[in-house]
């Protein structure tokens, strides 16, 4: 059987982090991307890290017959669709953007798959991961969140991951060769442990871990705790934080269970553990051995109390659980934000 994988969206943070843990796992991954949210200079961090030349199909997803091609030339066992645009914020400032590029992303490899698995060019049964995110789970009513809960959005980026899943679960019904792994992202944080890969935002970070590596590197004067009211133990937030080592090997769990036994299924990847904005700003204290300035600010709209993972559906399923604490989580990002402060901007 092909060892080949595609990965779409392969150069960004969580792709460049599971196309080295697909390499140490015995595949052979191919990037597809368009650099439209990522760097080229990732694929010499990849090729410096796994000692081996990377392949890579630069184009976009959009492109149909473009990925039908890429698909018959590689002839890939299976498929890892991260590519897609992740700002909230922006999804709600410029929703077409959000159903064009990551529905219509979707809708493009779906049919470039279907296309070569019909017209005989693909070697095996159409295969896919999909990275969607805990974010369909709007506000649960409880924690810890089951892969049961209900399904909702509070945004067109939360409203797309939303659609592709069911869009995957239309296709599976109609057509029963698919084997579709979907697996729902709590909060990816941390960095490759050689310190030469992390997470690179283009602009100020939305998300909390590089905002606060950010200020622990001094770009920026304080954290903005926003809010301190919530109905948690300290009042702030709580999360999931998942660190990207243990989201890679997911990963590479997913495909190999999807091409082992050939079934479907829909997974939490998250710790199980919550943990508080606090927590979090304290645990990057002691990873970079300063104290971080912080204030209380309002807090930000459309945010959640609480959303953690129950885990143990993964478990069970996939025999993968999450292995990093949060203290390496944070020596990790620390050892990425201080080593490459401008990203792989230089
Ligand atoms: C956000 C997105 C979610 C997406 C996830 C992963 C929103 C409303 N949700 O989730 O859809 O799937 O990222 O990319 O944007 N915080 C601060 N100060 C900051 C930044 C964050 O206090 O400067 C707090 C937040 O209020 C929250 C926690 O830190 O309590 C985590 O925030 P963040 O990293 O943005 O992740 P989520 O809100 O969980």
């Amino acid at each position: 059987m092909s060892t080949t994988i595609l990965l779409t969206g392969g150069a960004g943070y969580i792709g460049s982090h599971t196309f080295i843990a697909l390499r140490e796992a015995g595949f052979e991954p191919v990037i597809l991307d368009n650099f439209a949210n990522s760097h080229p200079v990732v694929l010499e961090r990849l090729e410096r890290i796994s000692g081996r030349p990377v392949l890579l199909e630069r184009g976009d997803v959009l492109d149909t017959a473009w990925v039908a091609d890429v698909l018959r030339r590689h002839r890939p066992a299976g498929v890892v669709h991260f590519a897609g645009d992740k700002a909230v914020g922006e999804s709600v400032a410029k929703p077409l953007k959000y159903f064009h590029n990551n529905i219509g992303g979707a809708v493009s490899l779906l049919r470039a798959m279907t296309t070569v698995f019909e017209d005989g060019s693909a070697p095996a049964l159409p295969t896919l991961v999909f990275s969607s995110s805990a974010t369909v789970y709007g506000d649960p009513a409880s924690v810890p969140i089951l892969e049961s809960f209900p399904l909702s959005h509070t945004s067109p980026y939360g409203h797309s991951k939303l659609v592709i899943e069911e869009m995957l679960a239309s296709l599976r019904r109609a057509s029963p060769a698919w084997r579709v792994g979907v697996l729902r992202y709590f909060n990816p944080a941390g960095a490759h442990p050689s310190g030469l890969m992390g997470e690179d935002p283009a602009d100020i970070p939305n998300n909390l871990m590089p905002f606060v590596t950010q200020v622990a590197v001094g770009q920026r004067p304080h954290v903005n705790v926003f809010g301190n009211d919530y109905a948690t133990p300290d009042g702030t937030g709580v999360r999931d934080y998942i660190h990207v080592q243990d989201l890679a090997a997911g990963h590479v769990a997913a495909l190999q269970a999807l091409l082992s036994k050939g079934e479907s299924f829909t997974v939490n990847l998250g710790t199980g553990r919550g943990v508080s904005v606090l927590e979090v700003i304290r645990a990057v204290e002691r990873a970079c051995g300063k104290t971080i300035p912080h204030v209380f600010a309002p807090r930000r709209a459309g945010d959640v109390a609480q959303c953690y993972a129950d885990a143990s559906l993964a478990k069970r399923l996939l025999g993968w659980e999450a292995k990093c604490s949060l203290d390496e989580m944070c020596a990790d990002a620390w050892r990425w934000q201080s080593g490459n402060p401008n990203g792989y901007r230089g």
